[in-house]
């Protein structure tokens, strides 16, 4: 029995801002974050959404009656968490009418904890065939205005439905995985934006990747020759060049030029939204699938995982045979629709989230057109809102 990723659908804000103006405001030359960074547009996450409405408004169009019938598992990952205590998971169940039947938790490790929904829910569907698991990575990116961190900020939300017999990507079991204690990357509670080593957290993604992926041929016998395409988590564009370009010597000349091409097409949307934390890889693989169309049934994608802290994974799918159909066809033409802001409505929207205070607040949501918004914050509780109802 297959079992794998049988739905991908995305979700973002109708607004970015432009990477070009905000490194001429920033004083910095725009080929610094065009191509140095690798990002063209960045997402800016207004206050009407959070981690909870992204992962909700990410689900919602691709789940059919069928499918909620089916899931009794819900894992959200995150980092951008709305509590120290209550799941973001049940929020998002109750907005996405789950059964009261579900198993509701919420994961975290950094950018990771996406991989660890997946890798969980595919052990699920195979002890339990019938069932359906929803894994939604969801996080908005915050380091903060005049940072060197800032140019890869982002945000968005991407939804997985796991299942048996999958339309999109039947996962082997051929992990390889590398957790360790490192200070690359880090948020105490007390802060709302990223504490980071830049530079640093650069070199260990490469390190965990060189580790993980050598580490795979060795054990399952393989050969770089064997990939149709290899995909990484994009915290900024340029990142998985540098991890792709790294294990390029492996490759012969002709298929150093393919894994490339392969990967333009897998950077094209993120290049787009910027870092989503832990949807960033499979933003990147649902890029890939939407934009290149050399790929086809049964070719091995890579998949490389990484979140700071740090932990790494290494695994594999194949694609299936109708693997258009469980794809977020109408994507990129929702990106294009997008608002352009000013670097000035960026800073505003960017100061503008809900205050950390018990203090009763409301939150302006007359320009936000997603279904499901943050209202405000009433009796120290988050007030959600179906614009639909
Ligand atoms: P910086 O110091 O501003 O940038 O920080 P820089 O001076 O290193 O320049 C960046 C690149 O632009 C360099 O290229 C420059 O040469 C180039 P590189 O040498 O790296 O190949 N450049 C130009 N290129 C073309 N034309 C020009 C030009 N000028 C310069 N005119 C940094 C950059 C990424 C460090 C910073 O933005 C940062 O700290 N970002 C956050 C940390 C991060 O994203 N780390 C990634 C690995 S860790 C990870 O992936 C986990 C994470 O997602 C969190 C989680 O797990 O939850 C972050």
């Amino acid at each position: 029995m297959k079992v794998g990723i049988d739905k991908l659908h995305f979700a973002s804000s109708h607004l970015y801002v432009d990477m070009a103006e905000l490194a001429t405001a920033r004083k910095e030359a725009p080929d610094k974050y065009l191509i140095g960074i690798g990002q063209s547009k960045m997402a800016v996450i207004p206050p009407s959404q959070d981690a909870v409405t992204l992962a909700a408004n990410a689900a919602a169009p691709m789940l059919t009656a069928e499918d909620i019938a089916a899931i009794d598992l819900l894992i959200v990952a995150t980092e951008s968490g709305v509590d120290n205590s209550k799941a973001a998971a049940i929020y998002v169940a109750q907005l996405l009418g789950l059964d009261r039947r579900v198993r509701t938790v919420e994961m975290k490790e950094a950018c990771y904890a996406a991989t660890a929904g997946v890798k969980l829910a595919q052990d699920h569907v195979r002890v339990h065939p019938a069932k359906k698991a929803l894994v939604i990575g969801t996080d908005i990116a915050r380091y903060g205005l005049h940072t060197p961190g800032e140019p890869t900020q982002g945000g968005g939300a991407m939804a997985m439905l796991i299942s048996a017999e999958p339309q999109v990507l039947a996962l082997a079991d051929d992990s390889v995985l590398l957790s360790q204690d490192v200070m690359d990357f880090w948020r105490p509670l007390y802060h709302t934006t990223a504490l980071v080593d830049g530079k640093y957290s650069s070199n260990i993604y490469i390190d965990y990747f060189q580790d993980v992926f050598k580490t795979y041929l060795n054990e399952q016998q393989a050969n770089i020759a064997d990939f149709k395409a290899l995909t990484f988590h994009l915290p900024y564009t340029k990142m998985g060049l540098k991890a792709l370009q790294s294990v390029l010597p492996l490759a012969s000349e002709t298929q150093q030029a393919a894994l490339l091409a392969h990967f333009e097409h897998a950077r094209q949307l993120n290049r787009q939204v910027g870092n989503l934390y832990t949807g960033s890889l499979y933003l990147s693989l649902l890029s890939l699938l939407l934009t290149d169309a050399s790929l086809a049934a049964d070719d091995l994608i890579g998949l490389f995982s990484y979140g700071s802290g740090a932990e790494g994974e290494f695994y594999t799918g194949r694609l299936q045979p109708n693997y258009q159909l469980g794809l977020d066809q109408g994507l990129p033409q929702r990106l294009a629709r997008r608002r352009r802001v000013s670097v000035a409505e960026y800073e505003q929207l960017f100061n503008g989230q809900l205050a950390l205070t018990a203090a009763d607040q409301t939150i302006d949501i007359a320009d936000d057109p997603h279904r499901f918004v943050l209202v405000g914050q009433q009796n120290e509780q988050r007030q959600y809102r179906d614009q639909w109802l």
